[in-house]
C-alpha cells in the first residue's frame, strides 16, 4: 500500500505535468490493482500479522487456502471444515514455511491421506475438539519435524482405532509430544513407540481402569517418557491392580501418579489408586494380629480354667520323674560295684 501511495503521489506530479485525465485513470487502476494484490495475500475474512494469518469463526474457509507463503502461523479455529483432503494447506506442489497449525474445533471427520503434505517445517499441529471418524494410514505423512500433536477431545471410536496405523508412519520420527486426552480410551492406541521420538504421551480424562500387560512392556521399553493418567475410571480391585501398581510404585514413567484415583468398586470410589492396596495389606496384618491374640486369649483362659487338673497332672509326672530318677541311681550305684571292675579285667 506504501508502494502504491508513494507511486500514486509521483504520478500525481506527472499528471500536474501533463494534465492528462486517461493518465489519472490508469494510475487508478494500476493502483486497484496492486490493492487487489495485497487483500489476495491476506484472506478474506482472516487477521494476518507479521508471518501469522488467523481466520476463526467464519463458514466461509475453503481449504486450499491461499496464505502468504511466508506465513509461520495459521489458526483457523471454529471453521465447520469437515474433511482434511490431499494437500489441504498446500495446493500446487509449493512447500509452505508453516510452524505451527492449528485446526481446533473445526468439526474435522476425516482426514485423508497427505492431508499435510507440504508443510516439511511444521512443528505444532493442533487437531483438538474435533470429531475424528477416518484418519487416513497416511493422514501424517510428510511431518518429518513435527513435535507436538494435539489430538484431546477429538477422536470418535472409529477415529481412535485408525490412530495406531496412522500414528505408526515413518515420517513422525520427530514426535514429542502427543495429547491424547479426553478421547475414551481404554487402551494405548499406538501399536508401538519406535518409530516416535516421545517423551511426553498425556492420557488424562480417558476411560482406562487399569493399564494393560501389553501397554505395560510397551512403556517399559521407552523409559524416557513421561505419561499422564489422571482423570481416568480405574478398577481397584488389588488382585487385577497389581501388576498396574507395581509399575506405578517402581517406575518414574507416570508423573501423575499419586492423582489417580479409583472409580470401582463402588466402596472404593475416589481412593488414591496408590494407597488402595497397601491400605488393604494394612487391614489384612491388623485381622491377623487380631486372631492371634484372641487364639492367646483363649488359651490362657483354658488354662486357667483347668488349673486344678493341671496341676494335678504336673505332680504325676513329677512323681513319675522321680521314680524313674530312684531306677537309675540304682543302676549306677550296680555299675560302680568294684566287684565287677575286676572280673572285665
Ligand atoms: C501456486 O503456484 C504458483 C507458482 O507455481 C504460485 O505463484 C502461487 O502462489 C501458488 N499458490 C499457492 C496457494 O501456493
Ligand atoms: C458445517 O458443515 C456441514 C457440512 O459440511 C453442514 O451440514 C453444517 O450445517 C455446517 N454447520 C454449520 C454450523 O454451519
Ligand atoms: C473429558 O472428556 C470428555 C469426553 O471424553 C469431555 O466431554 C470433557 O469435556 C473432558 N473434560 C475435560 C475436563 O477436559
Ligand atoms: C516392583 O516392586 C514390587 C514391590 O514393590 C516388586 O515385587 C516387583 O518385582 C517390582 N517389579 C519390577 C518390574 O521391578
Amino acid at each position: 500500500m506504501t508502494d502504491c501511495y508513494s507511486f500514486k503521489i509521483k504520478m500525481e506530479k506527472n499528471r500536474k505535468q501533463l494534465k492528462s485525465k486517461r493518465y489519472h485513470f490508469t494510475v487508478g487502476l494500476m493502483c486497484l490493482f496492486l490493492l487487489s494484490a495485497d487483500a489476495y495475500e491476506c484472506p478474506y475474512t482472516c487477521r494476518c500479522y507479521d508471518s501469522s494469518v488467523i481466520c476463526v469463526d467464519s463458514e466461509e474457509i475453503k481449504l486450499p487456502l491461499k496464505v502468504p507463503r511466508m506465513t509461520q502461523n495459521l489458526t483457523l479455529n471454529r471453521n465447520n471444515i469437515s474433511v482434511l483432503s490431499d494437500r489441504a494447506f498446500s495446493a500446487n506442489g509449493t512447500d509452505m514455511e508453516l510452524l505451527a497449525l492449528s485446526l481446533e474445533d473445526n468439526n474435522i471427520r476425516e482426514i485423508k491421506s497427505c492431508a499435510f503434505c507440504g508443510l516439511p517445517r511444521l512443528l505444532s499441529l493442533e487437531l483438538s475438539h474435533n470429531r475424528l471418524m477416518a484418519v487416513d494410514a497416511g493422514a501424517f505423512s510428510g511431518l518429518g519435524q513435527l513435535r507436538n500433536l494435539y489430538l484431546s477431545n477429538t477422536l470418535m471410536a472409529p477415529g481412535a482405532s485408525h490412530l495406531p496405523r496412522a500414528l505408526s508412519t515413518a515420517s513422525l520420527c520427530n514426535l514429542q509430544t502427543l495429547d491424547l486426552s479426553g478421547n475414551r480410551l481404554k487402551t494405548i492406541p499406538l501399536s508401538g513407540f519406535d518409530n516416535l521420538s516421545l517423551t511426553t504421551l498425556i492420557l488424562t480424562n480417558n476411560s482406562f481402569a487399569t493399564l494393560d500387560t501389553r501397554d505395560l512392556s510397551m512403556l517399559n521399553e521407552f523409559s524416557e517418557i513421561s505419561i499422564y493418567l489422571s482423570d481416568n475410571p480405574f478398577e481397584c480391585k488389588c488382585d487385577k491392580l497389581k501388576e498396574f501398581n507395581d509399575w506405578l510404585n517402581n517406575s518414574t514413567q507416570c508423573k501423575d501418579a499419586d492423582n489417580l484415583k479409583c472409580a470401582q468398586p463402588k466402596e472404593k470410589k475416589d481412593i488414591y489408586v496408590l494407597k488402595v492396596c497397601r491400605q488393604q495389606d494394612l487391614g489384612s496384618y491388623v485381622l491377623l494380629g487380631i486372631v492371634l491374640a484372641l487364639i492367646g486369649v483363649v488359651f490362657l483362659m483354658v488354662l486357667y480354667l483347668n488349673r486344678r487338673g493341671i496341676k494335678r497332672w504336673l505332680n504325676n509326672i513329677r512323681e513319675a520323674c522321680r521314680d524313674q530318677m530312684e531306677v537309675y541311681h540304682y543302676r549306677y550305684e550296680q555299675d560302680s560295684d568294684p566287684r565287677l571292675a575286676n572280673v572285665a579285667v
